[in-house]
């Protein structure tokens, strides 16, 4: 599959540093499913997370979001160490994702789970939104208006309505991208956007991905089994093994890479 970037394959500036990882381990008992990993993510970036299964790729996002604790190293976003984090507090300061398995309400409609994706943007305690009067109102007229802009965004108006367990499964990744997109995070974690599709949901997809990227400026860290789908979307790729990080640098230097090779690229998934 070859994608056009729309500003064609530019290599871009980045600098700026988001967010630092140094000497990250985490176990579980006796399973190290991350040891001593050093990377960063840099503002604008579109940051590939591969390897093979068990790599520590899940594990890597779940730390980043706060989800996991890891036993040992420095996490740094914006300049500044986090202390102690929490998928809320990973959320309330910019980082948002999407799930390996799908995990929306699937008796919801697609319109609803979206705007849930908004509740951290909520001011507005339950009580004003109940009685739905002044600032209250006009901020659910604005929430809405976001909400709708990012379902046109993804092309998905079709689906409004419709409960998101009914809708085939490419159509609930895209509507686990709009949840996430509606929290306007500023770096936005995608573990496995386009596991289980056929390839034009992939294309698709892939496409979304670079104008969420190009268009809103979102940064993001991406996990992805397809290799050709990764060399097309990535500016930097990270390459785990058995918890530990065998490459890292542009698509161009890592497919080189022997190590690279021996671990993944060379064998069949
Ligand atoms: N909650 C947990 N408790 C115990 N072990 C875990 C837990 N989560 C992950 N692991 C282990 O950590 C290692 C890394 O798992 P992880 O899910 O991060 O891999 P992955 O690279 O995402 O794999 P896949 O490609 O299959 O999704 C594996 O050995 C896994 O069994
Ligand atoms: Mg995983």
């Amino acid at each position: 599959m070859t994608l056009e970037r729309p500003g064609g394959k530019r290599r871009r500036h980045l600098d700026e540093v988001l967010l630092a990882l140094e000497g990250v381990s985490l176990r579980f008992g006796g399973v190290n499913a991350l040891s001593d990993i050093s990377f960063d993510i840099r503002k604008g970036e579109i940051r590939a997370i591969i390897g093979p299964n068990g790599a520590g790729k899940s594990s890597m996002l779940n730390v980043i979001n706060g989800f996991y604790q890891p036993q040992e190293g420095t996490i740094r976003w914006k300049g500044r160490e986090r202390r102690r984090m929490n998928p809320y507090l990973a959320a309330s300061t910019g980082i948002g994702r999407t799930f390996q398995n799908i995990a929306l309400f699937k008796g919801m409609s697609t319109l609803d789970n979206v705007m849930s994706g908004r509740a951290l943007k909520m001011r507005r305690g339950l009580f004003w939104q109940l009685v739905w009067i002044g600032p209250a109102r006009r901020e659910e007229i604005e929430h809405r208006r976001r909400v709708e802009e990012i379902i046109d965004f993804l092309e998905i108006e079709h689906i409004r309505r419709t409960p998101v367990g009914k809708l085939p499964y490419g159509l609930q990744k895209r509507v686990e991208l709009a949840r996430a997109l509606a929290m306007e995070p500023e770096l936005l974690l995608l573990d496995e956007p386009m596991a289980g599709m056929n390839l034009e949901e992939k294309e698709d997809m892939a496409r979304f991905i670079l104008e969420v990227n190009e268009q809103f400026g979102t940064t993001i860290a991406l996990i992805e089994h397809d290799i050709g789908v990764v060399m097309d979307l990535s500016d930097r790729i990270v390459v785990l093994d058995y918890g530990r990080m065998i490459a890292d640098g542009t698509p161009q230097k890592v497919r080189r890479e022997q190590a690279v090779i021996d671990a993944y690229l060379g064998v069949a998934h």
